[in-house]
């Protein structure tokens, strides 16, 4: 019989009870929803909305049915409909009159929505945990290559000199930010809205503040038709592990193309790389592919909720239960990615001397001889012509701008001396490029001290 069989003279079709039951899915919140079952009973007890032996009893009641579930003990059953109905459930056949209070002053409107904030407070930070190891990688990966020189490039092209080090710390920055979001999204979610009730509150005397202290929530959410109608906390989560995962599918495709022949500029641990069943020379960055790959299913978790939402009127919809398969798919998919990935990374062998033969390819010292002219007082856009003109001509002769001598310089510019070849020699490009942000080494070892402290913070 369903618990909510009062009104009704048929039974539930056996389609209808599959097609509405949550509970293959919300099984998941079995910890949070017993705990904000004894957070309701206690508080219950303390109020006098019952009495403080029956909330005695149902706490206990509720700790042991925890402990057996936990030990697999438990079956939960589709015909009762979700997690909070096959708690009450069971309780009640284990403690009888008692367990028929538990549900008093309360309504499974507020029931998922503090189960589900109790869950993502829980899930979040092991999420944090992994960006920060993540972090540590990278910063190792940046002391051992401060000093690598390799092609930084815009349109794919080779741009300007910086270093493997200055790379890694650009992502390291990303993954800052995805940290503080996941952060500031933990901060407003940690309001409860237990007491909210269906939408309407409750005419018995509940002390919200009290279930939300006994919950660790930091307040309560301050209207109760707001209370059970708000998944923003879910969208934020996914919106923030969405551009987390657009970071690292960013990440996944450079390491695609380092590993490539054409560019050879890392090596993939074994552990790290799969085979092919048929090419026997293949070493593959699956890891890498899947990562980038899986960016779209939590993309596709983002849209789902923004479109469940779109539209709905308040308060509380049947459509809202479908919040919790992706905002659970999102949270998994991230928390599977992020430890391979830096085992992908920490283990990868960085090859500096094709870096190098890159960078000395391409003309990435071409801004550098523009500002060489600048710096001797030829305005920099005649500095930037004459220095396009050598790159012509050089592209033409199929030289580099150093291998030039000083008095084929001095045709394009008079202001070209002898310590023009210091200049553009491609550490000299780097170790000049001194900027706060740029790739000089001792710069880089800036932001890779900013970086540790920020882990070391958390
Ligand atoms: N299983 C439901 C969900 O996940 C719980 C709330 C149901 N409330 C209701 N009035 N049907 O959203």
């Amino acid at each position: 019989m369903k618990l909510w069989s009062g009104r009704f003279q048929k039974e539930t079709d056996g389609k209808v009870n599959d097609f509405n039951s949550s509970i293959r899915f919300d099984a998941r919140l079995y910890r949070e929803d017993i705990r904000g079952s004894i957070a309701h009973a206690s508080m219950m007890g303390e109020q006098g909305i019952i009495s403080p032996e029956e909330a005695r009893k149902l706490v206990s009641g509720l700790e042991d049915l925890l402990a057996d579930i936990e030990a697999g003990k438990v079956e939960f059953s589709p015909d009762n409909e979700d997690i909070h109905m096959n708690i009450e459930a069971l309780l009640t056949e284990r403690l009888g009159e008692t367990g028929k209070r538990l549900h008093t002053a309360r309504s499974r409107n507020d029931q998922v929505a503090v189960d589900l904030r109790l869950y993502l407070k829980r899930e979040i930070p092991k999420v944090l945990e992994q960006i920060l190891d993540l972090q540590r990688v990278l910063v190792k990966k940046a002391e051992e290559n401060l000093d690598t020189v390799m092609p930084g490039y815009t349109h794919l092209q080779r741009a300007q000199p910086i270093t493997f080090a200055h790379h890694m710390m650009a992502y390291a920055n990303m993954f800052c930010r995805d940290v503080t979001r996941l952060e500031d999204c933990l901060g407003r979610m940690d309001r409860s809205p237990l007491g909210s009730g269906a939408l309407a509150g409750t005419t018995h005397p509940l002390d919200r503040r009290k279930t939300a202290e006994l919950l660790g929530f930091a307040g309560i959410t301050e209207n109760s038709l707001d209370g059970v109608s708000d998944r923003d906390y879910a969208i934020e989560l996914c919106s923030a592990l969405s551009i987390l995962m657009m970071h690292l599918s960013r990440f996944s495709e450079e390491i695609i193309l380092w590993c490539s022949w054409e560019f050879k500029f890392v090596e993939l641990d074994d552990a790290f790389s799969t085979g092919s069943s048929i090419m026997p020379q293949k070493k593959n960055p699956d890891v890498a592919e899947l990562v980038r790959g899986k960016t779209g299913r939590v993309y596709g978790s983002l849209v789902t909720l923004l479109t469940v939402m779109k539209s709905l009127p308040l308060a509380y919809n049947k459509d809202m239960q479908e919040d919790k398969e992706p905002v659970f798919d999102a949270l998994d998919t991230v928390r599977l990615c992020l430890p391979v990935f830096t085992g992908m990374v920490d283990t990868m062998k960085v090859r500096p001397d094709n870096m190098r033969k890159a960078a000395e390819k391409g003309f990435l010292n071409a801004t550098d001889c523009a500002d060489y002219l600048a710096k001797r007082g030829v305005p920099f856009r005649d500095a930037y012509t004459a220095s396009g003109r050598l790159v012509r001509e050089c592209v033409e002769a199929g030289k580099t701008l150093e291998e030039l001598s000083l008095e084929e310089l001095r045709k394009y510019s008079p202001a070209f001396d002898g310590d023009v070849y210091q200049a553009l020699s491609l550490d000299e490009c780097v170790a000049q490029r001194k900027t706060e942000g740029g790739p000089a080494p001792e710069e880089v070892r800036r932001q890779m001290d900013l970086i540790l402290k920020f882990v070391e913070a958390r």
